[in-house]
């Protein structure tokens, strides 16, 4: 996810209307359009959670359009949400059998979208082979945290670091340990 400097992804009401800086930092690369749709072509399904899938159709009611494509998209949640699209599927349950059992078996790359309840789960839960941070050049103060609580720490590996001339700066960090397994939650 992107996040402001100060760790959050959306202010407390949803609002992402920060994700928009004007920051230029002379010695960044530029995001190459090519290169964002050939990474987007890597990825083989989304799984969100019911609030950023919210925020996600108050995008598209404002003509700002689906950012998923045709992929197969999967929201978590336990309530009745509109199905705008056949490529979007409900999901409530257990989420590590969900993503091994019945995701890892059909689709390679698999994108958490966030937010930072699905993020932290997934985390908590020993799902996650990588974490994609991005941070922008801004403070907001308050808001929605790109992490929750954790009963542990996960050490990570930094694996990439990326400035833009935006003043963005892409981390990408390895989740230690072995690809798929799932760690039982703590009693
Ligand atoms: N800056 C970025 O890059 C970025 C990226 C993504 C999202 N966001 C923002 O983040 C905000 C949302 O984040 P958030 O942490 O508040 O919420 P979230 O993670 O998007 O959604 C949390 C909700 O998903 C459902 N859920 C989660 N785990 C579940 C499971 N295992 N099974 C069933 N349902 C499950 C629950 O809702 P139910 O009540 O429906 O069951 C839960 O309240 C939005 O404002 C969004 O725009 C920002």
């Amino acid at each position: 996810m992107a996040a402001s400097l100060d760790g959050f992804i959306a202010r407390r009401d949803g609002r992402v209307d920060w994700l928009e800086t004007s920051d230029e930092f002379a010695g960044g690369d530029t995001l190459d359009p090519g290169f964002v749709e050939a990474f987007l072509k890597t990825i083989d399904c989304y799984v969100m959670g019911s609030r950023t899938y919210e925020t996600a159709l108050r995008f598209e009611a404002q003509g700002l359009g689906w950012s998923y494509g045709t992929k197969p998209t999967f929201v978590l949640t336990s309530r009745d949400l509109p199905r705008m699209r056949d490529t979007v599927e409900f999901h409530s349950g257990d989420l590590a059998h969900f993503v091994n059992e019945r995701l890892r078996p059909t689709f390679c790359t698999i994108w958490f979208v966030g937010g930072g309840m699905v993020s932290t789960e997934c985390l908590r839960r020993g799902l996650a082979d990588e974490v994609r941070y991005s941070i922008l050049p801004i403070l907001i103060g308050d808001g929605i945290s790109f992490f929750e609580k954790l009963d542990c720490d996960i050490a990570l590996h930094l694996a990439e670091v990326k400035a833009y001339k935006t003043g963005m700066v892409e981390l990408r960090y390895e989740v230690p340990g072995r690809r798929g397994e799932s760690r039982t939650p703590p009693d």
